[in-house]
């Protein structure tokens, strides 16, 4: 954090109500990354943390919940008393139904008794609550008088935003009868991790990339986001969501833009989320009768991860017994522009699958001409720049290199980049990243409305396509594999695959 900014923000006093307090995303990931926050000190100085939520509870209760998410999720492993027991008077209760318009002058007049007379205290409303409550509960916050003062108002809503276009655009539409973009902080958390934003610093703070990233220098690229768990206690959201709206549509387009984007003018917020917007504008659209040359989905059968038998998706909690969600999903982008043309984007994701990374693969085209001396013997590998993003962040740059001795020999090496050998300090959660960006009033980690709307209005093909014909063959992939035939179809059929992403750790 820049400590000029850290500074300013620490300077302005701020009531942060959290709606849907008592609920999972503020237990796990919203409160302990504001506690992270408060131990290093870049909580404002004057901040209360009012918690908003239909259950009978009162700050008592209400920290004691809190305590025990961050006991168990907080990135600091022992919790220090002394600093929760500060943190904790800051912590507030009110009871609102959110459902009822009615109940909402009542939050006003709590909000009030926090604010005081001090017009410069800003208010942060975060709706840790399920897509379906945003539209009202920005009309009941408006009604209310809440976000009328513009410059000191943030709303701060989380992703899957809708099911769909429509419903996106629906729940854009009432949000934005209430607010301006500007107050609208829409989360995607991959934006706040350390490695998704070293990939601006990557490509435009070292000369040397920019020049061969493009159609003459790359083949393709591949983004694997893969997970080992399964849908744990979230069957029902997920049932509704699938691979594709879960992960694809937000996090793995927020990838893709970063790797394509042309260099933006400046890291201001619109001057960067243009950029990306510009590569959302150059995808060729999927042809709604093609959709199966574009796009692949799996779900996993029973199997084994890390040596331990796993049951399959549709015999987890709160799942359909023949449910044909998606838990595995592949698509194939094309760019049409002078940087892209002609260099195909495999992206790909799944739950279950063999090791749990996620990393990014600039393949180089082969060389021209292969000069070496008669009789070289050639282990080599396309040479590849990948983007460690999870775990042990970082980047390798895979190339060929001469085995030592009298003959010319040619085998694979790695140059190897590791954020934890090279800073000693511990990577800051996404969360807290975000978190501090929004008391900072800084939305250039965040969402635009029309990046998510080009995001939907592309894979709606898919999703059409995929409701349509209902899958036959799932499952289709064992747990612990690397995800289901149709994928290797996707990226084999151009004559190319997606090579194991790299991975330190034991086997499955
Ligand atoms: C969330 C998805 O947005 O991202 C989850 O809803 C997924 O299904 C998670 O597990 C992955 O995030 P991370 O930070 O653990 O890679």
């Amino acid at each position: 954090m820049d400590n000029a900014f850290q500074q300013a923000a620490s300077e302005r006093p701020t009531v942060f109500v959290l709606l849907g307090v008592a609920g999972d995303l503020a237990h796990r990931l919203v409160v302990p990354a504001l506690f992270e926050l408060h131990r290093q000190g870049a909580l404002p100085k004057r901040f209360a943390l009012l918690g908003v939520d239909r259950d009978e509870l009162d700050a008592v209760a209400l920290a004691q919940h809190l305590h025990d998410g961050c006991r168990r999720f907080a990135r600091t492993v022992a919790l220090d008393d002394a600093q929760w027991r500060q943190f904790a008077e800051h912590v507030r209760y009110a009871r609102v139904d959110l459902s009822q318009p009615s109940a909402y002058p009542a939050l006003a007049d709590a909000v009030a008794g926090l604010r005081g007379d001090d017009d410069t205290t800003q208010c942060i409303y975060y709706l840790a609550t399920p897509p379906s409550v945003f539209a009202a509960a920005a009309a009941g916050l408006g009604a209310a008088g809440l976000l009328h003062d513009r410059a000191h108002t943030r709303v701060v809503i989380e992703k899957p935003i809708g099911n769909d276009l429509d419903s996106f655009r629906t729940i854009d539409r009432a949000l934005k009868a209430e607010l301006d973009e500007s107050q609208l902080y829409r989360i995607d958390h991959f934006l706040g991790k350390e490695t998704v934003q070293n990939m601006l610093a990557l490509r435009f703070a070292n000369p040397i990339f920019e020049p061969i990233w493009d159609r003459r220098y790359i083949d393709h690229v591949t983004i694997t986001v893969a997970e080992t768990l399964g849908v744990e206690h979230r069957g029902g959201y997920y049932e509704h969501a699938g691979a594709l709206r879960d992960m694809v549509q937000n996090h793995l387009m927020q990838l893709f833009c970063l790797v394509a984007m042309e260099p933006p003018a400046s890291f201001a917020a619109d001057r960067l989320r243009d950029r990306k917007m510009d590569v959302m504008r150059a995808v060729r659209p999927i042809p709604d009768d093609a959709v199966s040359q574009y796009a692949a989905r799996g779900q996993y059968g029973a199997g084994w991860i890390e040596g331990t038998r796993v049951a399959a998706y549709r015999d987890e909690d709160g799942v359909d017994a023949d449910s044909v969600t998606e838990t595995f999903a592949a698509v194939k982008l094309h760019i049409d522009n002078w940087r892209w043309q002609g260099v195909p984007f495999y992206l790909r994701t799944g739950k279950r699958l063999a090791h749990p990374v996620s990393e990014i693969s600039i393949r180089f085209r082969p060389v021209p001409h292969q000069a070496y001396p008669y009789g070289t013997t050639a282990d080599h590998q396309p040479v590849r720049l990948v983007l460690r993003l999870k775990p042990d962040e970082g980047m390798d740059l895979k190339l060929n290199v001469k085995v030592p001795g009298a003959h010319f020999d040619l085998t694979p090496a790695d140059m190897r980049f590791s954020y934890k050998d090279a800073f000693r300090t511990p990577v800051p959660a996404a969360y807290e990243t975000l978190l501090y960006e929004v008391l900072a009033g800084d939305p250039t980690l965040f969402m635009r409305a029309d990046q998510i709307d080009a995001a939907w209005e592309l894979l709606q093909p898919v999703l059409a396509s995929w409701l349509r014909h209902r899958p036959v063959d799932f499952p289709n992939y064992a747990a612990g594999s690397w995800g289901p035939e149709a994928a290797e179809g996707l990226i084999s059929r151009d004559g190319r695959s997606w090579l194991t992403p790299t991975w330190n750790g034991p086997d499955p």
